[in-house]
Parts: structure tokens; C-alpha cells; sequence
């Protein structure tokens, strides 16, 4: 079997591959490197077929999917960070890219699995969210919901090519963390977190810190997004991909410092100072994973200890 991979070079693609690989899938990359890294995935130079280029570019897209019999689509532009700094780039990439890669998949009937975000669900107060719930955002003026609009438009398009006979799967990711996740680039809050609790400077917590999420380590995102693209009945659907333990910010802060010995203060910086004035967070996300257990046979295996100790380890390594 043949596997495309877009976005193969990031954070969750790379893991993505290297799952591919050990069941026995070739796999190309397509990953313009944006804020991907190469060396996420030189440890199988001989293995992968690598390109380095967009999912923009139409022809390329075309050829590629025509060669492959399943297609992960994970290329994006992602985090909260860099769709505020570069929305319109953002914007094109997430919705015009996705067409892209959806119609390639249609011209040839190829099987998609497409990675979608639990901020498709908004600021909406319902937990635990399920895939079928209504989905609340705030106003256009507000660029962050435009990472929502964009997924969801992906969403909707996939769904319906879906109608048209098209095998697609849908995962919509919770929070994920672990080994290559990028402390330089859009950071996420565990990465900004271990990092700065590893220089000894203080963990910033935005707002009063008793917003909650629910982070999953990256061997149980990559088997659910595995799991969608292989498991038949998954075609049609779409997936809360996560883990449904629930902590607020201030505890992760509290829970980094300690598995680190790090003898960082917390402090507590405005969400203005960090992302300008229109700004909305959610207050919880916390996924409903029913359908996930009762289709995929998801369950995550790995706790937020155990992940945080292992993406620690894999952090010393790195930097020694
Ligand atoms: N990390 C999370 O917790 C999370 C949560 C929700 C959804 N997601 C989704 O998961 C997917 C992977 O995200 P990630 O966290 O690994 O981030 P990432 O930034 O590491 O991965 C995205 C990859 O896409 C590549 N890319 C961006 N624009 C491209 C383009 N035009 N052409 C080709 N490649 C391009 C980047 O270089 C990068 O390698 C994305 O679709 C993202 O929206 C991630």
C-alpha cells in the first residue's frame, strides 16, 4: 500500500510516517517546510520519497495522489500564534489547499483521511463536545476563528465528496504533545511551558489560568488518525481524536514544574499583551470519544505523566 502524506515533515505528520512505515505502507511527503522540519524525518531518508513543495501546487498534488492508494492530509497552517500573525496566508492555505488535495482525491477515488482541530467546536459551553454538536464562534472580525471557518469548509467538502462515494475520514485532533513538537515555532502551551521551565524563566500562563484542555500524547493521536485511515466502518465519519482527562492551564504550569525540578516562578501575562486586542479563547474543550472507542476501537493509552516525562527525556536529548 501507498500512502501520501501532506504535511509529513511537522510534528504530528513525521509520527504519522514513521507509524505508516512500521505497518508496512511506502510513503511519500509532500511539506513545504513551512514550519515542518526536514529533520523530522532524515532518520528514514531511504524509506520516504520526500518533496519539498505545496499542496498549492495543483499539478504536483495531482500526480501524487494518482500514485497512492490512501492520502493524510495534515498539511496546514496551525496554532493559534501563526494564524493571527499571517491570517490571509492562513486562510489560503487551509481552504485552498484542502480543496486542492480533495479534488486530486476525488479525480482518482483515492481514500482520505483529513486532520481537522477541536476548534472546529468554538467557544461553545457544552462539554464533552461531540461530532455532532453545533459549533458556536465569534465574529469575522476576529481572526482566530478563521482557522475554525477554514477547517470546517474542509470538513463540509470532504463530507460531501464523502456522498459522492469517496471513502474519507475525518479526525478532529485534542490537544496533542510529545517528542518533536516545536518549542521555536507557533508553541504550543506544553512546549512553552517545559521549554521555559528548562531555562529556568517563568511560565507564562495567559489570562487567570483556570481555562482547561485536554492533552494527548502523540503515540495515541497518530493511532487514532491510523486507525481512521484503515478501519472501513470509519469512512463517512468523523472522529474526536484525544484524551478526555481535563486540566486547567494553571495545574499543567504546576504539573511542568515539578516534572522538570525546575524552580521557575509562574506568572500570569494578559491574553491582550500576547495576541492583541480581539482576542477569544475557549474555556474548556474536552472531547466526547464514544464514537471514537465504538467504531475505531480508540482508546488512549499514555497519561499526561507519562507523556510529559517522556517528551522531557526526548527534550534533554535533543539539546545536550
Ligand atoms: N498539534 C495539535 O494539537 C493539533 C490540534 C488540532 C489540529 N491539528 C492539525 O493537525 C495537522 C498537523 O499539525 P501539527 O500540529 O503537526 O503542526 P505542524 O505545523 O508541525 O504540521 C503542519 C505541516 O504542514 C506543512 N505545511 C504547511 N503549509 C503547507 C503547504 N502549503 N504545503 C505543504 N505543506 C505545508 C508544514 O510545513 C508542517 O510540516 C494540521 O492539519 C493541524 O491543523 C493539530
Amino acid at each position: 500500500m501507498k500512502a501520501l502524506v501532506t504535511g509529513g515533515a511537522g510534528y504530528i505528520g513525521s509520527h504519522l510516517v514513521d507509524r505508516l512505515i512500521a505497518a508496512g505502507f511506502d510513503v511519500t511527503v509532500l511539506d513545504d517546510l513551512s514550519t515542518g522540519k526536514h529533520t523530522n524525518i532524515a532518520h528514514l531518508d531511504n524509506k520516504v520519497e520526500f518533496h519539498h513543495d505545496s499542496i498549492l501546487n495543483e499539478a504536483l498534488v495531482d500526480k501524487l495522489v494518482k500514485n497512492s492508494d490512501v492520502v493524510y492530509h495534515l498539511a496546514a497552517a496551525v496554532g493559534v500564534g501563526n494564524i493571527i500573525a499571517k491570517p490571509l496566508e492562513s486562510i489560503i492555505t487551509n481552504a485552498r489547499g484542502s480543496d486542492v488535495v480533495l479534488q486530486a482525491c476525488a479525480n482518482h477515488g483515492t481514500k482520505v483521511v483529513l486532520a481537522s482541530t477541536s476548534e472546529i467546536y468554538g467557544k461553545t459551553s457544552k462539554m464533552p463536545m461531540s461530532e455532532e454538536d453545533d459549533r458556536l464562534l465569534g465574529s469575522t472580525s476576529i481572526s482566530r476563528w478563521s482557522y475554525s471557518t477554514a477547517k470546517a469548509l474542509d470538513e463540509h467538502l470532504a463530507l460531501e465528496y464523502s456522498r459522492n462515494g469517496l471513502p474519507v475520514s475525518i479526525v478532529r485532533y485534542f490537544n496533542s504533545f510529545g517528542p518533536r513538537i516545536d518549542f521555536k515555532g507557533y508553541g504550543s502551551v506544553v512546549a512553552n511551558f517545559i521549554r521555559q521551565a528548562l531555562a529556568g524563566e517563568p511560565l507564562t500562563v495567559h489570562g487567570d489560568g483556570s481555562q482547561s484542555r485536554c492533552f494527548t500524547y502523540i503515540a495515541d493521536t497518530v493511532e487514532g488518525t491510523f486507525l481512521a485511515g484503515t478501519v472501513k466502518s470509519a469512512e463517512g465519519s468523523v472522529f474526536n481524536i484525544g484524551n478526555d482527562v481535563e486540566i486547567t492551564i494553571n495545574d499543567l504550569a504546576e504539573r511542568i514544574k515539578a516534572a522538570s525540578d525546575s524552580m521557575s516562578e509562574i506568572t500570569h501575562i494578559s491574553y491582550e499583551s500576547r495576541y492583541g486586542k480581539a482576542f477569544e479563547d475557549t474555556k474548556r474543550r474536552v472531547p466526547d470519544l464514544t464514537r471514537a472507542r465504538n467504531v475505531l476501537g480508540y482508546s488512549p493509552t499514555t497519561s499526561l505523566d507519562e507523556g510529559l516525562r517522556l517528551t522531557l527525556d526526548w527534550w534533554r536529548r535533543e539539546h545536550r
